[in-house]
């Protein structure tokens, strides 16, 4: 199964005067998200398009243009919407949003029971497990913490087994050790249960260390589509789509401009940053 959007405009506008302008938010020749292996950081400044790309995978927005192709059938006007977003789940930027009944199970319950998928409340509970916050099941998900309620949404998604899990931007506002558990689950969703992953992230070192694929967005336009790690070796583009550079990397350019090393700076972990700078200066022999 794979998603596929290609010759796609789409403008929040959608005014006849808007549409003889020409100007659209977001402009998609192709792009191509299959449903297993994927692990995908979708980036870009404030403003670029993301999640508004995402919502454009599910049909939660119709483009005023171009084809969206789900499981190699085209999607439109006529085509029943909830096997798509059955198929792609998705996780809003503000997942608290997403959150409305009154208890953690009956909310982690909908999404299943809306599938009609058999079983829904011990789906529920297998996804609440999985995320470590079965014994919520009871309380009222208003009264969690901002964490916790993200972990609800992301249960409520994960509950309907999705074959591609589509998350906005998931770890602002966490503390770095749930920012990192919420990181490692995701890796492990896609490495053991080989469901795909598509992140919406503003951090870079999340972009190195999780994502095999980068998506760089600038004004609704995407940029480049291709590795993560291969992405940080273009300066311009870095430059151009105002995105940093992992934190390694800039003191490893620095220290590659100012003392004219001869290293690789794109080393991503500490380890093999170390090893590099110290081939270059003491060539490698360590006495
Ligand atoms: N509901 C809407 N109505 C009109 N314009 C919108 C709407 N939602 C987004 N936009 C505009 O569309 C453009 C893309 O917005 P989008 O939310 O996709 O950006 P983003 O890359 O997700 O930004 P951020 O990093 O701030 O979340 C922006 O110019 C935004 O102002
Ligand atoms: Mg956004």
């Amino acid at each position: 199964m794979s998603v596929n959007l290609s010759q796609v405009i789409f403008s929040y506008d959608t005014s006849r005067k808007a549409r003889l302008s020409g100007e659209y938010y977001l402009k998609v020749d192709n792009l191509n998200i299959k449903d297993t292996n994927e692990f995908i950081a979708i980036v870009g400044h404030t403003g670029s398009g993301k999640s508004t790309l995402t919502h454009l995978l599910n049909r939660l927005l119709i483009p005023q243009k171009g084809k969206l192709v789900v499981d190699e059938k085209e999607v439109t006007k006529r085509t029943k919407l909830l096997p798509i977003r059955k198929k792609v789940g998705l996780v809003f930027q503000f997942p608290e949003y997403q959150i409305f009944e009154d208890t953690v199970l009956k909310d982690v319950s909908f999404g299943p029971k809306n599938f009609k998928l058999d079983n829904p409340e011990t789906l529920a509970i297998e996804a609440m497990e999985t995320l470590g916050i079965a014994d919520l099941k009871d309380r009222n998900p208003f009264t969690l913490s901002g964490g916790q309620m993200r972990k609800v949404a992301i249960a409520g998604i994960l509950a309907s087994k999705p074959d591609i899990l589509v998350l906005d931007e998931p770890t602002v506002g966490l503390d770095s050790a749930s920012k990192e558990e919420l990181l490692e689950f995701l890796k492990y969703l896609n490495e053991v249960k080989h469901i795909s992953i598509v992140l919406i992230t503003h951090d870079m070192e999340v972009v190195t260390k999780y994502c095999r694929r980068a998506i760089v967005l600038k004004k609704g336009n995407i940029l480049y589509d291709g590795d993560s790690l291969e992405l940080f070796r273009d300066e311009k583009l870095v430059e151009d789509a105002h995105l940093d550079y992992p934190h390694l990397t800039k003191i490893m350019i620095e220290l590659k401009k100012k003392y004219n090393l001869d290293i690789d700076p794109y080393k991503y972990d500490a380890a093999s940053a170390f090893s590099e700078l110290e081939k270059a200066l003491i060539g490698g022999k360590h006495e």
